[in-house]
């Protein structure tokens, strides 16, 4: 029982696909490259270059000839500069500055200089990927000079479309100032995204006459136009083989060698964008070369640097973790010690160490001023995620590898727990084995990390406790009374001044989150104002028994969903995103505002929103009975399937709302994230859309750059994908994806026979070219539907992913189609009961007997969903005592 669901698949594939490992022992790596596995595969040579500077990278990339797999992944790196830098090989331009297994970051750099005397008044500068399998997912540029427009080439160059103009600033400008400020005087800003070139033009304003006058002092903005990008990254795949299914055909150059690794098709879908690899299983590493996947190997028990800071004020910090390079067994472990006055120990941005407790395999944390945020990640690029902890939890579960204890032991020189008298064990997140952890044994205390870190505890440890607790008595008599009133005081004032802090905090993020607009929207509408709320913090700290862990129904890419219970009693979903960036606030009010207007049978109720955390809470209706994705994948082991009236009813209905939120509402919403996940069923399992908008508000960050395009991995329309437009077709190809999810009963990745990964629209559009639709239909399918019916749900599928979105239909088409079929089939029902009632009951009327077995099925058997029940039961239990005790 679950509801606005950051899918099972959006989780899965977060998981899949976060932080492709790429740590590895490079010795190994450049050691094995003569055993050739495929045969003529071409692999780096003996003793390539892995590193520039302090950056590393691996292969398929290289430095030099036979060191990378195609001219393309062909680096250079520049020494003559004081710090060296890493190039594409012959692209002066573009220069990688962080290195990742489907991604690189890059910085673009030009100067072009100007012409003085009028001659020339266009200058260009165009970029372009260093091969097919190369996309600029995004680039942020701050382009500097003086006196001109900028233009971005379209279409082959046949158009232009004006980007921003750029005047000349004071004289005493400089252009590190313009740079800074970049609001059109010296400088502006221009964003791409999604693109394998482009091509800029700078055309002078005053075709160069002006600058021909007598500026003594004129800056040298004038000079020169500098195009430097402020955060720029490419996406990068295999591209010699389209998909993983033809290149595991094509073995002599397939580029998964290593054991352990896997194949994943490219994030293009039906580009044809070729494939990417990574290691799976536990195993980590470059999955490029041969045993490049090894188990994680990051730990190493040796410190490297003598006399380290064991301390930070007066926080000790212990080996494993350290603060100076050298002194930690793991870049995870490196801590960051920011203010030894006032004992500041640095998790990651977000976080403090207020504590480590080694013994326990813990660490107490606490937000760090100004942060407020709900789950607790450290990312460190290549390093496995061995921190568990979420909710407002304050302690933090560690370990140290992630490897069992038995595969620790086998390898002595890595092993974590290197003093006398420890023991290993393992960590255990609630669904997943983490790594293993060191302790002393018992009647042993101190640090297993170290030698002889472990004493034996004291024997006559019972009668010191009793002198202590003596003295304790007397000096507690003695001053009791007056440390009691001052501790009282100081609790008094230390809890007003931090109610007061938090006031204000809220109060700025109140205004931050632009309450007002809000409020001014609302009231402007007298039929919102009665539905939507602006519920304040503490509200929604009661509903969720102050966010209580256990109260997290759903989590992954797109931010945490409690469930709550109003003080009008009514059962509620909180849903937190993850940051918004500054300029997309009042899109996404104004898009809170559309939304609470709506009242669509099946479209997922807001009720109102928080806009006093740094992120907007927004407060949905509950859906109990999860979503269709559940429902369709995971009930293979209860034995239950929806019927397919069911899906026919459900795929028109949710059809029907996004019509609904294209057309019919004020204004055009594209919901951006149509999946079957996001597809949730009631009690009467009547469909319900959530989730519109939220892919919107996914921010694009380094970390999480992958995973957006990747969460909606197998449902992205490769038009937005290429062209970065999106529009209301996007929907409908997501909305095609379900379609075949319904007919086939398969998720929207599968796994082939071969073992690769694969689109189910890919496989789909494929099988349909090559046998009858009804062969590939999901047996249940087959039998219930006709045959009519199958083809013409595959044909509007079908047509629904075309890969020009001029010739998908439109949501609305789309909608009728589907009922068309709906009314159809019901009247050949009433032909059948009528006519032949004791003969043919099989086609229709399972339906309503199945709906029966439907909720029972649903009430335990499998995992996930007694799960889910209990959870529910548990809210069931919440309510029914909020019931009892009012407050
Ligand atoms: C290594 O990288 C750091 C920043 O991460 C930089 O400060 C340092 O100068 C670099 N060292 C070399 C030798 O490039
Ligand atoms: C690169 O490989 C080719 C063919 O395998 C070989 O002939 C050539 O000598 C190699 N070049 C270098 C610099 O190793
Ligand atoms: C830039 O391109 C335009 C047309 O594409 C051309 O007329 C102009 O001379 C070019 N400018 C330079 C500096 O090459
Ligand atoms: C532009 O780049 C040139 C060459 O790198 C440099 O000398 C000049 O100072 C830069 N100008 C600005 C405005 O950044
Ligand atoms: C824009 O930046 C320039 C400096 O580059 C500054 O002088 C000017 O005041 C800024 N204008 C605004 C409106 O902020
Ligand atoms: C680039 O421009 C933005 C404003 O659009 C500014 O905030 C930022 O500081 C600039 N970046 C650099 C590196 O100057
Ligand atoms: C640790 O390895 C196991 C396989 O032994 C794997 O299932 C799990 O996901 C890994 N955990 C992390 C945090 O990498
Ligand atoms: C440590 O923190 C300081 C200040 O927040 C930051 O500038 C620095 O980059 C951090 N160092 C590391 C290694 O994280
Ligand atoms: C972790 O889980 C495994 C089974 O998945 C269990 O055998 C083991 O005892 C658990 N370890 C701890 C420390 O809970």
């Amino acid at each position: 029982m679950r509801l606005l669901p950051d899918s099972p698949l959006l989780l899965c594939v977060v998981l899949v696909f976060t932080a492709i490992p790429s740590e590895q022992d490079s010795s190994g790596v450049l050691g094995t490259s003569q055993s050739q596995a495929g045969g003529s595969n071409a692999l780096p040579a003996a003793g390539c270059p892995r590193s520039c500077g302090n950056l590393t990278f691996d292969y398929p990339f290289g430095i030099g000839s036979n060191c990378s797999r195609s001219p393309a992944f062909s680096l250079t790196c520049d020494s003559t500069t004081q710090t060296p830098r890493l190039y594409f090989e012959d692209d002066s331009i573009t220069e990688v500055v962080a290195y990742g297994s489907t991604w690189l970051q890059i910085s673009l750099s030009q100067a072009i200089p100007i012409m003085h005397g009028g001659v020339v008044s266009t200058y260009n500068m165009s970029w372009k990927s260093s091969g097919s399998g190369f996309t600029l997912f995004y680039a942020n540029l701050n382009i500097t000079g003086c006196d001109f427009d900028i233009y971005q080439l379209q279409d082959r160059h046949a158009s232009s479309v004006k980007l921003c103009t750029v005047t000349c600033p004071d004289a005493g400008i400089t252009d590190k100032v313009a740079r800074q400020n970049c609001n059109g005087t010296g400088c502006c800003s221009v964003n791409l995204d999604v693109l394998e070139a482009f091509q800029l033009q700078f055309v002078l304003r005053s075709h160069g006459r002006a600058r021909l006058g007598t500026h003594t002092s004129r800056s040298s903005l004038w000079d020169s136009i500098n195009v430097t990008s402020t955060d720029a990254e490419i996406l990068w795949s295999i591209v010699d083989q389209p998909t993983c299914a033809s290149a595991m055909d094509d073995s002599a150059n397939y580029a998964c060698v290593s054991n352990h690794s896997n194949c994943y098709d490219g994030l293009g879908g039906r580009l044809d964008l070729g494939y990417i690899c990574r290691c799976d299983g536990g195993y980590r590493g470059n999955p490029y070369v041969p045993n490049g996947c090894s188990r994680d190997k990051g730990y190493n028990p040796k410190e490297q640097k003598e006399n380290c800071q064991r301390s930070c004020g007066n926080i000790s910090v212990p080996f494993p973790f350290g603060l100076e390079e050298g002194c930690f067994a793991r870049r995870l472990f490196q801590l960051n010690c920011t203010n030894t006055a006032s004992s500041s120990l640095q998790f990651d941005d977000e976080h403090q160490v207020t504590r480590i407790h080694i013994n326990e395999g813990l660490v107490d944390i606490k937000y760090t001023p100004l942060y407020e945020q709900e789950m607790f990640r450290v990312y460190v690029s290549n390093e496995p995620g061995l921190y568990i902890g979420s909710g407002e939890s304050s302690s933090v579960q560690w370990a140290v590898a992630n490897l069992t204890c038995h595969e620790a032991m086998q390898n002595k020189s890595g092993y974590a727990c290197v003093s006398i008298s420890s023991t290993c064990l393992g960590v255990n997140s609630t669904d997943d084995y983490i790594g293993y952890r060191c302790k002393c044994l018992h009647g042993f205390q101190g640090n297993p990390y170290i030698h002889n870190g472990c004493q034996a505890l004291p024997i006559n440890g019972e009668s010191t406790k009793k002198q202590n607790l003596l003295l304790g008595i007397v000096i507690g008599l003695s001053s009791g009374i007056g440390i009691l009133l001052l501790g009282l005081c100081a609790t008094v004032l230390l809890r007003k001044w931090k109610r007061d802090i938090k006031k204000q905090q809220r109060k700025k993020y109140f205004q931050k989150n632009k309450g007002l607009l809000l409020e001014q929207l609302i009231s402007s509408d007298e039929n919102a104002s009665e539905k939507t709320k602006i519920f304040t913090l503490e509200d929604l700290e009661k509903a969720t028994n102050n966010f209580d862990p256990t109260r997290i129904i759903g989590h992954g890419g797109h931010g945490m969903v409690y469930k709550g219970i109003l003080s009008d009693q009514r059962v509620v979903a909180i849903k937190r995103s993850k940051n918004i960036e500054e300029g997309e606030i009042s899109q996404f009010i104004n898009e809170v505002a559309i939304l609470s207007q709506i009242n669509h049978r099946n479209i997922v109720k807001l009720f109102g929103c928080c806009l006093e955390t740094e992120v907007p809470l927004l407060v949905y209706d509950f859906i109990s009975n999860g979503s269709l994705f559940e429902i369709l994948h995971s009930s293979s082991s209860s034995g239950f399937s929806l019927s397919w009236d069911d899906c026919l009813r459900i795929a028109a209905e949710a059809a029907g709302a996004l019509y609904y939120l294209h057309s019919a509402a004020s204004v055009s919403i594209f919901h951006r994230d149509v999946k079957s996940s996001n597809i949730l069923l009631d009690s009467n399992y009547t469909a319900k859309v959530s989730d519109f908008g939220a892919s919107r508000l996914v921010p694009i960050d380094q970390t999480h750059v992958v995973t957006n395009i990747q969460g909606t991995f197998g449902y992205l329309d490769p038009e937005y994908y290429h062209t970065g437009q999106l529009n209301d077709k996007s929907d409908v190809y997501s909305f095609g994806v379900v379609l075949v999810e319904l007919l086939l009963r398969r998720e929207p990745i599968i796994t082939s026979e071969t073992g690769s990964k694969q689109n189910l629209s890919n496989y789909f559009l494929w099988e349909m070219k090559t046998r009858p639709t009804k062969e590939i239909v999901a047996t249940q399918v087959c039998e219930e539907a006709t045959e009519e019916e199958i083809n013409s749900i595959a044909s509007l599928a079908e047509m629904c992913l075309r890969l020009n979105s001029g010739e998908r239909p439109t949501m609305k088409q789309v909608e009728m189609n589907l009922q068309l079929l709906r009314t159809k089939r019901s009247n050949s029902c009433h032909v059948v009961q009528d006519n032949a009632e004791e003969i043919q009951p099989l086609l229709c009327t399972g339906a309503e007997s199945r709906y029966e077995t439907f909720s029972i099925t649903l009430g335990g058997s499998s995992n996930a969903e007694s799960q889910y029940s209990q959870r529910f039961n548990s809210l069931e239990h919440d309510f029914k005592s909020s019931l009892g005790t009012p407050h």
